[in-house]
């Protein structure tokens, strides 16, 4: 069965609430991308917006485990300015020649999420396994959860069959 880790930043909560509702609903393990330096208040949501307009990568914390040590990793963040959010931007320009197989849940008020996954589709040189993105209503409503559920599923179907396929593909003795 395929290991998957979801990896999330969050700045007012959302999209933590979507990785911990996605990691309950799959029984999958979650670690967190913080600030190195604390976004508070106008002059925090300044720097989301010069970070976003100027695709800068800020300085983050994670301690989570290595992606590597994966099958695929679920990658949650927020869209800032139509754009990935400067952490998960920092995240995945870090680690993009460690990354498995990715998949990006967005989370915005309601514009913006395709350009959050091309983004990192950019940065890791292929298109991820599964996009989506939930408006902020959306996960206050509780109305995404069977399509977060959904996506899951599809992730880990995706890859659970190329788990399967590998070894009669790839090798000659299984002919
Ligand atoms: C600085 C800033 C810029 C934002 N820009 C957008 C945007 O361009 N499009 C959009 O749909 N939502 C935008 N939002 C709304 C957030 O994407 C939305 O509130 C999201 O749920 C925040 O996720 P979080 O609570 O995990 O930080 C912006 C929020 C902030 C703080």
């Amino acid at each position: 069965m395929s290991n998957i880790l979801v990896v999330v930043y969050s700045h007012t909560g959302t999209s933590q609430r979507v990785a911990e509702l996605l990691c309950s609903q799959q029984g999958w393990r979650m670690a967190e991308i913080r600030d190195a330096r604390p976004r508070r208040g106008v002059l925090g949501n300044l720097r989301c917006l010069v970070e976003s307009l100027f695709k800068l990568r800020p300085a983050i914390r994670y301690d989570g485990p290595l992606p590597r040590d994966f099958d695929a990793v679920v990658l949650v963040s927020p869209v800032w300015a139509l754009q990935l959010a400067g952490p998960m931007r920092s995240f995945v320009a870090t680690r993009r020649d460690h990354l498995p197989d990715v998949a990006v849940v967005s989370v915005m008020g309601g514009q913006g999420g395709p350009n959050a996954a091309a983004e990192i589709a950019q940065l890791v040189g292929h298109a991820p396994l599964l996009s989506t993105a939930f408006t902020l209503r959306e996960v206050e409503d509780g109305s995404y959860a069977a399509r977060l559920e959904a996506l899951g599923t599809a992730v880990k179907a995706a890859k659970d069959s190329q788990a399967v396929v590998r070894p009669v593909t790839l090798s000659p003795q299984a002919i």
